[in-house]
């Protein structure tokens, strides 16, 4: 047995169904832009805690997502760095961490976006309420868009039919263009990722359920004052952090393959591993973050989209491709192929032979060969007495085959001399098309 189920639930004080929420307190930065399938930073606290991490050890999140783990280590002041392969969640990530921006500088140019987007409006008999603002100064001269760009086919064929009007399409445009023009990358990507936001949030007829959906189409929407609201708590932030220094180092690429990833003098160094990788199910990352990962130029054409989906983890059927390997690195797990064999068993017998279906059992084998390499290529820039923290989740999405994730995970890691200290209880989940609950558990290595 290699851990237990019946381990206390972490965080008694938080309700199971609020355990994932970002607690008020924590808003500063980690409400900037959000993954709706991350974890919340004061999971990330309670492990550093457990952990007992301080100021001078160092921290690795090699799915970092959008940052929760580099935030929280630099607003502890823990130095810590961050692997992502998509590319709209590691720009998230190193915007996030950069503190080194000036305040004063931010808000008058605020101020000129804002007034060059309320005049490029005006220009176009684009109504937005800007009226009812207080206006905001600015040194710098307003320039007015005077031709609103389109989105090229290629862009247009990937994102999904109705997950954005015309309208706010077209607000949103003008903001880019106008973003567009600040010279400074640092400031820039800045308001680049409070554009990103005000696209989720406002300007999208998108919901997360988790998963993304498409709701009812929004006419129209109040794009200045949302953008300027929301970007001025972004400044106040960094105002409050004034004196944090910038202690995060994000990179991007394939956390299967660590050592592509980090320099070789980090080797032997990384204290501790707080993480929470994709989780062997149908969720398409690419999808939840397309619409703002296209509209910002993040992805143009479906050869990006394919060529970023190749770096990831594979854990649903739309990022399995032909010469995918990883799968035979776990051919000796007999937990896993009896998994694996289960479902494609099911699926012959229930003659489901759509293209998708038959890639499930595939999806098993893949993923947890892919986490094989990561623990692999990891375990050299661990410290000799590292701790590890990996958040999964138990699934049950082919054909309702059960997947203990966090005991298959332990065994591939015990299989490469990690000790599996414990397996805790996070949070369960209710799966509507199972009508079960499921669990959600953080595995705890140790490195040895
Ligand atoms: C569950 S999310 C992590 C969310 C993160 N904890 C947060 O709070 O935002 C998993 C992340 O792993 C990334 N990912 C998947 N495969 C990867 C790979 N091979 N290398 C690096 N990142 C990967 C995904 O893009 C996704 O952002």
């Amino acid at each position: 047995m290699i851990g237990s189920k019946e381990a206390s639930f972490i965080h008694t004080d938080i309700d199971n169904g609020k355990k994932n929420k970002l607690q008020l307190v924590d808003t500063p930065i980690h409400s900037w832009y959000q993954f709706v399938l991350g974890y919340p930073p004061h999971l990330v606290k309670y492990y550093l805690s457990k952990f007992n991490i301080h100021r001078g050890n160092l921290v690795l999140d090699p799915f970092c997502g959008t940052g929760t783990t580099p935030v929280e280590c630099m607003k502890c002041g823990i130095a810590n760095w961050g692997i992502e392969a998509n590319n709209m969640a590691y720009f998230a990530s190193t915007v996030k961490t950069n503190l080194a921006l000036d305040p004063s500088e931010l808000s008058d140019t605020l101020g000129f976006i804002v007034q060059s987007a309320n005049y490029s409006f005006n220009y176009h008999h684009i109504s937005d309420g800007i009226a009812f603002l207080t206006p905001l100064e600015s040194q710098q001269d307003p320039i007015i868009i005077k031709e609103i760009p389109r989105l090229t086919e290629e862009q247009e064929k990937i994102i999904p039919a109705g997950f954005i009007s015309e309208k706010p399409l077209y607000k949103v445009q003008i903001l880019k263009t106008i973003i567009d023009t600040i010279e400074d990358n640092e400031v820039r990507a800045f308001f680049t990722l409070s554009l990103a936001n005000l696209i989720v949030k406002r300007a999208g007829n998108i919901g997360f359920g988790p998963e993304i959906y498409r709701k009812k189409a929004k006419v129209d929407i109040d794009a200045l004052s949302y953008y300027s609201v929301n970007t001025d708590h972004m400044i106040q932030d960094i105002k409050l952090f004034k004196n944090g220094r910038n202690i995060s180092n994000i990179v991007h690429g394939d956390s299967r393959d660590v050592n592509s990833c980090l320099n070789s003098d980090l080797k032997g160094k990384i204290d501790c591993v707080i993480t929470s990788p994709p989780y062997p199910n149908e969720k398409d990352y690419t999808r939840s973050t397309r619409l703002e990962s296209v509209l910002l130029g993040f992805i143009q054409n479906k050869q990006e989209l394919r060529s970023m989906k190749e770096n990831l983890l594979r854990s649903n059927s739309r990022n399995i491709f032909v010469n995918d390997t990883d799968g035979e690195y776990v051919r000796k797990f007999e937990s896993i192929e009896k998994i694996a064999d289960e479902i494609e068993e099911k699926r012959i017998r229930m003659n489901k032979t759509s293209g998708f279906e038959k890639q499930y059992h595939k999806i098993v084998r893949h993923y947890f060969g892919g986490m094989l390499l990561h623990l692999k290529t990891l375990k050299p820039f661990l410290s000799p007495d590292a701790k590890l923290a990996y958040v999964v989740g138990d699934q049950m999405s082919f054909f309702q085959t059960y997947i203990p994730t966090a005991d298959l995970l332990g065994e591939v890691a015990e299989s490469l001399g990690y000790k599996v200290s414990e397996i805790e209880l996070w949070r369960t989940r209710y799966a509507t098309a199972t009508s079960r609950s499921i669990d959600e558990n953080v595995i705890i290595l140790e490195n040895q």
